[in-house]
């Protein structure tokens, strides 16, 4: 495994290994002064051409867990905004020899693009509306803490699907382990040929038939950055695709409500969802770390 660029690629076995390593290194959450030293003498670059909360910090945090040196670095601050073409702001990092470069960008397909040209291993940290694999992961991991297997799950997973690099990754993910996959949304995030992305998917425009049975609802974003058409005004699309307390009635009684953040409430889901017990999405979070633990310590380590 020297480059992360997507789930779609990563066979099962590795995936599986991933998380059960992930596993291992979720009670150090507890214990947030303790650092293992399985990558000390290593560094990692967080390559970052969008904004984020999450995913930078979690794996900066997961790369010093580990005993390594994390640096990053925001399109925002470097040379890029001086006009740098990407091959030679990832040439200039490379020459600094980084063990990995974690990278988000807003082109589909920028990591892989990159990893043909540089040796250092590349993780992909979010490409345009391709990929996200380490949220793929965590969500998996999240999923697991609270169920056995993911096999004969129902998830629903809804909102923009259409510009949802988490979606992607999710689908290709919860599909190699069986998992029957509804992806809802306006017709217009919607697009009828992702029923074909990988087996086990179904596509519906309502929201209830979604979360009819589901053992995991997943919301999304809508991402306003990546539309080019004039978006739904936010109170019309929380009538027909927000998620409120009374949707949660439909799923099962043990039904989990999931997010990758970042959240507007009322937009895509309402304040009590957002806020209700069987919420995990500061969960996710607290397993960003632990996953990209795994994901580090299995490139770098
Ligand atoms: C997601 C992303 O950037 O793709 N956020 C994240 O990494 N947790 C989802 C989003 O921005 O809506």
């Amino acid at each position: 495994m020297p480059s992360l660029l997507g789930i779609e690629e990563l066979p099962r076995p590795e995936i599986e290994a991933i998380l059960a390593r992930a596993k291992d290194f979720q009670p150090l959450q507890n214990q947030p002064h303790k650092k293992l030293d399985t990558l000390r003498g290593k560094m990692i670059v967080n390559l970052f051409f969008e904004p984020s909360t999450r995913t930078r910090t979690s794996f900066e945090i997961a790369a010093k867990r580990l005993g390594a040196d994390a640096v990053s670095i925001t399109a925002s601050g470097s040379s890029v905004s001086k006009g740098e073409s990407l091959v030679d702001t990832l040439n200039t990092l490379a020459a600094m020899r980084p063990n990995a470069i974690v990278m988000r960008h807003a082109a589909s397909g920028a990591p892989h693009f990159l990893s043909r040209y540089l040796e250092t291993p590349i993780i992909n940290a979010g490409d345009g509306t391709h990929e996200h694999p380490t949220q793929a992961l965590l969500d998996a991991r999240t999923i697991l803490d609270r169920t056995e297997a993911l096999e004969g799950l129902r998830v629903a997973i809804i909102g923009d699907i259409a510009h949802s690099r988490v979606a992607r990754s999710n689908v290709h993910l919860l599909s190699k382990f069986g998992v029957d996959i509804v992806l809802c949304g306006p017709a217009s995030l919607l697009p009828p040929e992702l029923a074909h992305i990988a087996p086990g998917v179904t596509l519906t425009h309502d929201i209830r038939e979604a979360i009819r049975e589901a053992d995991v609802i997943m919301m999304l974003r809508v991402q306003l950055e990546r539309q080019h058409e004039s978006p739904f005004p936010a109170g019309e699309y929380f009538r027909f695709y927000g998620l409120t307390l009374e949707h949660l009635a439909l799923a099962k009684p043990e039904a989990i409500v999931m997010h990758p953040g970042p959240i507007n409430r009322g937009r895509e889901l309402s304040s009590e969802v957002a806020d209700f017990q069987r919420s995990v999405i500061l969960n996710q979070v607290e397993n960003g770390i632990a996953v990209r633990m795994a994901v580090l310590e299995r490139i770098i380590g």
